[in-house]
This record gives C-alpha cells, sequence and structure tokens, in this order.
C-alpha cells in the first residue's frame, strides 16, 4: 500500500477530522493561540541604500526575532505569481499522475512528493500527522538536479522554477554578505563556510488542504528550519506561527514578502548569536494554503560548526561541528544533536 496523502483523506463527515490529526492539548491551535494579535515580525527594506542600516537591522532581527519579512527585493511579483501556479496546478492533477513524483520510500533524499517528514512519536497507539503534503525539489545548483521529480504537468513547471531559482542568486548573496557584515566578518565569508557555490536550493512546496478542524490540527508542527537560511513565500491564505515568549502568534502575511527563516545551520555557524526560529503553521476551515519555502543548505558531506573566526577563551564553541547530513539525520530520527 502507498502512503495516504493528506489531501486524499481530507474530505470526511461535516467537522470532523480522523484522530491521528487531532494533536494534544498542549499543541492544539485552538487553545495555544494567541489570537486577535498579530505578530510584527520586523519588516527590512532590501533596497535601501543606507547598507550599514541594512546591516544593523538584519542583524538585529537575526539575533532577536530569528524571523523578518524582506520587501522591495527585486524578484519580480511575475516570478512569483509563476511559481506559485505551477505549484498550484501541479496539486491539482488527479492524484495519480502526483504520485508519479512520489519520493521512494527508502529514499533518503528528501526529494519527490511526500506526506511525512519528521518522525512523530505514537501517543497511545496512535502516531500523530501533521495536515499537509508537500513537494520537494532541488533547483539550484543545476549539478544537483534531478529532473525525474519535478512535474512534467504543467509543463512550464520547469521554466517556473528555475526562473524563480535565478531571480533568487541576487537575494541569497546580498543576505549572506549582510548576515557575515553583521557578524563582524568579511562580506563572502559566511557564503564560503556554507558551501560556496556549492550551497544547495532546496525548494518545498507545502499543500494544506481545508481542514473541517482548524482548532485540532496543525499543519506542519513547531520545529525550528535544520537549513542555513529559509525564504518563504506564501499565498495569502494565513497559517505561518512564530513562537515568542513561548506564546504562539500569527505571523502578518505581506503579499510579495520574502519571509526569511534563520536555520539551525547559521545558529551553530555564528556560535548562538543568530537564532534559529521555532515556527509552526496551522490550517483554514475553507481554504487551501500553500507555501513555496526555498531551505538554502550545504552539500551532506560540508562539515558545519561555529566559526573559528567567532570563537575564543571568553566564547567558547556551544555546538557540535558535524557533517550537515549527520545533522539531519539526527534532528529527523529526533536523536540529539
Ligand atoms: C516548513 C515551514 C511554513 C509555512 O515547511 O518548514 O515552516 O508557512 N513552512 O508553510
Ligand atoms: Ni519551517
Amino acid at each position: 500500500m502507498g502512503v495516504e496523502r493528506v489531501e486524499v483523506i481530507a474530505p470526511k463527515p461535516e467537522g470532523t477530522i480522523p484522530d491521528e490529526f487531532i494533536r494534544s492539548e498542549n499543541e492544539q491551535p485552538g487553545i495555544t493561540t494567541v489570537h486577535g494579535k498579530v505578530l510584527e515580525v520586523p519588516t527590512i527594506d532590501f533596497s535601501d541604500p543606507d547598507e550599514q542600516k541594512l546591516i544593523r537591522q538584519i542583524a538585529e532581527a537575526s539575533s532577536n526575532w530569528g524571523m523578518y519579512q524582506i520587501v522591495n527585493h527585486d524578484i519580480p511579483s511575475e516570478a512569483i505569481r509563476n511559481l506559485q501556479a505551477v505549484g498550484n496546478e501541479f496539486f491539482e492533477l488527479p492524484q495519480e499522475e502526483k504520485e508519479a513524483y512520489a519520493k521512494p520510500l527508502d529514499s533518503d533524499s528528501m526529494e519527490g512528493y511526500g506526506t511525512k517528514l519528521f518522525k512523530e512519536f505514537s501517543d497511545g497507539n496512535v502516531t500523530k500527522k501533521g495536515w499537509v503534503d508537500h513537494m520537494f525539489n532541488k533547483i539550484w545548483p543545476p549539478s544537483v538536479i534531478n529532473y525525474q521529480f519535478w512535474p512534467k504537468n504543467p509543463p512550464s513547471y520547469r521554466e517556473a522554477n528555475e526562473e524563480y531559482a535565478k531571480h533568487m542568486h541576487k537575494v541569497v548573496e546580498k543576505l549572506f554578505r549582510l548576515l557575515s557584515l553583521g557578524l563582524g566578518l568579511e562580506g563572502q565569508e559566511l557564503k564560503k563556510a556554507s558551501g560556496g557555490d556549492d550551497l544547495i536550493y532546496l525548494l518545498k512546496i507545502n499543500y494544506y488542504p481545508p481542514c473541517p478542524r482548524p482548532d485540532l490540527a496543525l499543519g506542519v508542527v513547531a520545529h525550528t528550519d535544520m537549513s542555513i537560511v529559509t525564504i518563504l513565500v506564501p499565498n495569502d491564505v494565513q497559517g505561518l506561527q512564530a513562537s515568542r515568549d513561548g506564546r504562539w502568534y500569527d505571523v502578518r502575511y505581506i503579499p510579495n514578502a520574502l519571509v526569511i527563516h534563520i536555520g539551525d545551520q547559521m545558529e551553530v555557524m555564528s556560535n548562538g548569536k543568530y537564532k534559529s526560529v521555532l515556527h509552526r503553521t496551522t490550517v483554514n476551515k475553507d481554504k487551501t494554503r500553500i507555501s513555496w519555502p526555498v531551505f538554502l543548505e550545504p552539500p551532506a558531506d560540508h562539515v558545519i560548526g561555529p566559526l573559528p573566526q567567532l570563537v575564543n577563551q571568553e566564547n567558547p564553541p556551544k555546538y557540535k561541528t558535524k557533517t550537515y547530513g549527520e545533522y539531519v539525520y539526527c534532528k529527523l530520527n529526533k536523536i540529539p544533536q
């Protein structure tokens, strides 16, 4: 038997969802969300000509929030619209057609159409599930692309994704430079430590079907991203939440903004100066939510640790140094790092 997809399970009798989607009370969004308050994570104008100011804003937001939104980033809204249109179209295909891109069960790569990512612990007899299906494609550099996992339908899927990757380069270069300077390093040092030109852009599409009980279920459960940095565009359905002072808040949706998440590898490299952000997603009763995060990650055999330039006797390393592959293995299997 294949994997059960959330979008196939989703249409159930009015007002009910299967047990495996009902979160425990300390996770249920109906109980744990601070209602009526939208979190204003910092919004940063990427076109500001004052570089010193930008460096300060990025460093401050990366240290104190781990999440911020970038506006005026130069990625044409048409490129974003096209990326979203082809992703939408793919998920609207008949189920059998999507299954042709299913991630093989024994695969140690993330790529393909799938449902479950993290090992979830069982609660009694029920292993809990998130209300979401996904698609993963590596979109950069060309040497790591596996076109077998790229949908042939819609026919413009490839062009739209390649175009988006192309526009993303400038944002990535600038963001890494600002983050690096914000740590007191040379502009190119963080990028170099992240794998340089081998840095991988792993695109994920999260597809959250309408859910009859959005108060009980979660889309993606609370986590920090494993990546170095994640750059995300959502559709206009509210769903992203960030944890702040131990409470959960909706993050304001800003059309065309790029939502930046500081990932675990950036926290490690900066020796804790920049913080990865705890976040999760809720689902909607009537609408399908879709989001497109791009995880910027090093190759699996690349070693990541606190940068030697940032540690000394007063500030010893707070994290282990290990390959990214080892880090991912531990995280997905809930083994302590
Ligand atoms: C993720 C994630 C957030 C969103 O896929 O890691 O956090 O808005 N997604 O869908
Ligand atoms: Ni995430």
